[in-house]
């Protein structure tokens, strides 16, 4: 983004801020193959995604599907005396709110999209929330959500006898959700170590320890927070690099994981047959069009490569990439730790910090993950080294 763009877009901007952009390879979605950008900053999730899709594109690559296409506006009322009178009377009026609802986003509706369904709830003490679901075909939508919730709250508030509250989407928004799956052959799973490769179940075995890993994210909130940050971790990255909202997919993403009155995890691993399989479900609100995708040249370029033609289909694609990340960690986790992977990867950038030229961090990097401890204090030691041996060989 240049400085004028992103002067046009936020507040007291004095330039912008870039992350890496890297490629995540191997993916096979629905039969497509993929490439996908992502943008991050941590070491290790790219390479582990795409290794992750290699395993998975061995036994047919992943599957995705779109459940639901509906973002979701809410219109709180307050102060209300008969319930249930009032959702009597908003359920009766619900061919007007619709069409008041639609008239408020005329291009929406050109393209297909617009206001589907209403629903009431009652949340008590005098407060009720009525729901519009809305199609917002390959945007994201808060715009459109919010645009609509503004036209609708004062009929809504009188058709109630209410007094008008809130009207905003909910990024909880469960009827826009994704379910990707993906399945990897046990004996793609054996170790490259000869030790354990000798031993004909070790693929069996490494498919236990992370449906146990899995099992313990089911069980316990504090792990399934972090067993939900390594799936974000695939996910936020490519958000952010087809210019979408990764706080509204954050957001959304943990809400549903919570929907049961306790936080779970949104993926979940089994053994089956010959066969690890995983699955991943979640709130996707993401577009391919609007918002600062229009102003975006290198997520509009992201989007060209990714090949979609629709918001579904890079939802789909996005939910696969979490799975992805998602069964690296489980995998370094349940079997080395995923330290020493980490580390090799985290070389670079320390080598990097050091002062190390771009001719100097291979070297460095590689000599740091053989030495260690990996820290910027031995990196230096070492590129001192590497530029006195060179020193000396000079004429
Ligand atoms: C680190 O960014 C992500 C992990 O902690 C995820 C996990 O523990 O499942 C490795």
């Amino acid at each position: 983004m240049t400085s004028e763009v992103a002067d046009s877009t936020v507040e007291n901007v004095i330039g912008t801020y870039s992350l890496p952009l890297g490629l995540a390879l191997n993916f096979r979605v629905n039969e497509i193959d993929r490439i996908v950008p992502l943008a991050v900053e941590e070491p290790s999730v790219i390479a582990a995604a795409s290794s992750a899709a290699r395993l998975v594109r061995r036994s047919g690559g992943f599957t995705a599907q779109t459940l639901g296409n509906l973002m979701t506006g809410q219109i709180e009322l307050r102060g209300v005396k008969d319930a249930e009178r009032s959702i009597e009377a908003l359920i009766q009026s619900k061919s007007t709110l619709v069409e008041t609802g639609n008239a408020a986003v005329p291009n929406l509706v050109q393209r297909g999209g617009g206001v589907r369904e209403l629903e009431v709830r009652d949340l008590g003490r005098e407060t009720l929330v009525l729901h519009f679901q809305i199609d917002c075909r390959d945007a994201m939508g808060a715009n459109l959500v919010n645009t609509v919730a503004e036209a609708l709250g004062a009929k809504v508030a009188s058709i109630a006898h209410a007094r008008l509250g809130l009207r905003i989407l909910t990024n909880l928004c469960d009827q826009r959700r994704v379910l990707a799956r993906c399945r990897i052959a046990l004996a793609d799973l054996e170790s490259t170590d000869a030790e354990t490769q000798a031993n004909s179940s070790a693929g069996l075995a490494t498919a236990l320890a992370i449906e146990e890993a899995s099992n313990f994210a089911a069980i316990d909130p504090y792990r399934a927070a972090t067993h939900n940050k390594g799936i974000m971790n695939g996910i936020d990255s490519v958000v952010i690099a087809t210019g979408n909202d990764f706080r509204a997919v954050e957001a959304g993403a943990h809400a549903w994981a919570a929907r049961a009155g306790r936080y779970g995890s949104l993926a979940e691993w089994h053994v089956e047959g010959e066969y690890l399989t995983g699955s991943l479900e979640l709130p996707l609100a993401l577009g391919i069009v609007g918002g600062t995708i229009r102003v975006h040249r290198v997520a509009q370029w992201a989007l060209r490569l990714l090949g979609v033609n629709s918001a579904s289909e890079l939802s789909e694609i996005v939910a696969c990439v979490g799975l992805a990340s998602n069964f690296s960690a489980l995998r370094a986790l349940a079997t080395e730790g995923i330290q020493r992977g980490h580390m090799s990867l985290q070389a670079r950038s320390v080598a990097l910090a050091a002062g190390a030229r771009p001719d100097e961090v291979d070297i460095v990097a590689a000599r740091l993950a053989d030495t260690g401890p990996t820290n910027e204090m031995t990196a230096r030691t070492l590129l001192d080294r590497l530029r006195a041996a060179k020193a000396e060989r000079l004429p």
